[in-house]
């Protein structure tokens, strides 16, 4: 299956279930709203997750881009990415975890072909003040289905952050080893986590308290790169339709290998999409962010030749991804065409050029300090405030004699 199959697949899946496409939206919330960036699905869902009723209904799925700056020192191992699309099916005080589930299975054995015998759940095993008991209800609807279930504890409880919905889930994983399937979850990477069902039935408040949601909800959530991977029996998610194009484009350029390789596609496509959704380099918030992506890519591509540069990128490959991301080169613009690459391609190389600057004239500002002998939380304020040089820089590229 294409990933756009896949999607396809599960939106199809869910629509004979009665559920209504819920809309994307893009990486950057709504003006208002605290965070960053789009980090699940279900982040655009909150307010309907905490009771107001939806447009849509009581049902719903889509699939979501997100970013998550949390696995970004993760990025380069087979799984995790910074921007990924989030396949996600929500009952808005509609259905429980048992029928959640069970839909859940017949997709992945019906639907996407996994044996049954590869798939291994995790389940909540209740909080340690003893106040939210075991998930029985899933433990046994997972029994009832013949998957092994695995009970664990503060793993299984889901959060998008320290206050808001919240609630037990139960984690499906699975097994992409040769040899038959052996061990669980937790002590066995050959397990792959793929998806996350979520029972969003209370509410922390910023004081710490847990109340009751009005309305007990179901929130779901599956890796489209990840699922797309084990479909295929890949080594990583760095093969699959969307990111193949950049793997090839920075291996065939600039000879880049793994773990560098999966570092530079995933850090210039996630800029790439950040591009998209209309953010701009900057030095605080999202702009820094893409800035950091972007820098994080030069910075690993630079380690051997200083000379490659983002401009040899083909822009067919900045295209097509933001041709899977539906974004337009430049958001707002009425007269852009949708798959013209050029606005972030040009931003890209832009940025390039003033990284370039920067270590140019860093370089001996840091030199001359670290002459004087190790660097004190003086100089690195100094050099960040007074020069525009962050620690990240400091002790990163700057670090290296030339
Ligand atoms: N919100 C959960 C997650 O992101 C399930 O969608 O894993």
């Amino acid at each position: 299956m294409t990933s756009d199959e896949i999607v396809r697949t599960f939106l199809d899946h869910y629509r004979r279930h009665g559920h209504r496409d819920a809309p994307e939206h893009p990486l950057v919330p709504p003006p208002g709203d605290p965070v960053l960036f789009t980090t699940s699905g279900m982040h655009p869902l909150t307010p309907y997750l905490l009771g107001r009723p939806h447009p849509g209904g009581r049902r719903l799925a889509n699939a979501q881009r997100c970013l998550r700056t949390t696995d970004l020192d993760e990025v380069g191992d087979a799984t995790h990415l910074t921007v990924f699309r989030m396949l996600g099916s929500w009952s808005l005080g509609d259905y429980d975890i048992a029928t959640s589930l069970r839909w859940g299975f017949d997709l992945l054995t019906d639907g996407f072909g996994i044996p049954a015998g590869r798939l291994h759940a995790t389940v909540f095993g209740g909080s340690d003040d003893g106040r939210i008991g075991p998930d029985e209800v899933a433990r046994d609807t997972w029994t009832g289905l013949g998957v092994p279930v695995e009970t664990l504890g503060e793993d299984n409880w889901w959060s998008n952050g320290p206050t808001g919905p919240c609630g037990p889930d139960s984690e499906i994983f699975v097994w992409t080893g040769d040899d038959p399937p052996t061990g669980t979850p937790s002590g066995d990477g050959r397990w792959v986590e793929v998806w996350n069902h979520v029972q969003m039935r209370h509410h922390r408040h910023p004081d710490g308290r847990l109340t009751p949601l009005p309305h007990s909800s179901i929130d779901t959530g599956m890796g489209l790169e990840r699922l797309e991977m084990v479909l295929r029996g890949d080594p990583s998610v760095f093969t699959g339709d969307g990111l193949r194009p950049w793997v090839e484009a920075a291996g065939d350029r600039w000879g880049v290998r793994s773990p560098d390789l999966r570092i530079v596609a995933d850090h210039l496509r996630a800029a790439t999409v950040v591009l998209g959704d209309g953010v701009r380099p900057g030095n605080t918030g999202r702009g820094y962010v893409l800035r950091r992506l972007v820098r994080r890519a030069l910075t690993v591509l630079w380690r051997d030749d200083p000379a490659r540069g983002l401009a040899e990128l083909p822009p067919q490959v900045l295209s097509d991804t933001l041709r899977r991301f539906g974004q337009p080169a430049r958001p707002g613009a009425p007269d852009s065409s949708p798959l013209d690459p050029g606005a972030p391609h040009a931003t890209l190389v832009d940025e390039e050029r003033r990284f370039r600057g920067l270590l140019r004239r860093g370089r001996p500002l840091v030199d001359r300090v670290r002459a004087r002998g190790p660097l004190t939380e003086h100089d690195y304020h100094w050099l960040h405030d007074t020069h525009g040089l962050p620690r990240e820089l400091v002790d990163g590229p700057l670090a290296r004699p030339r």
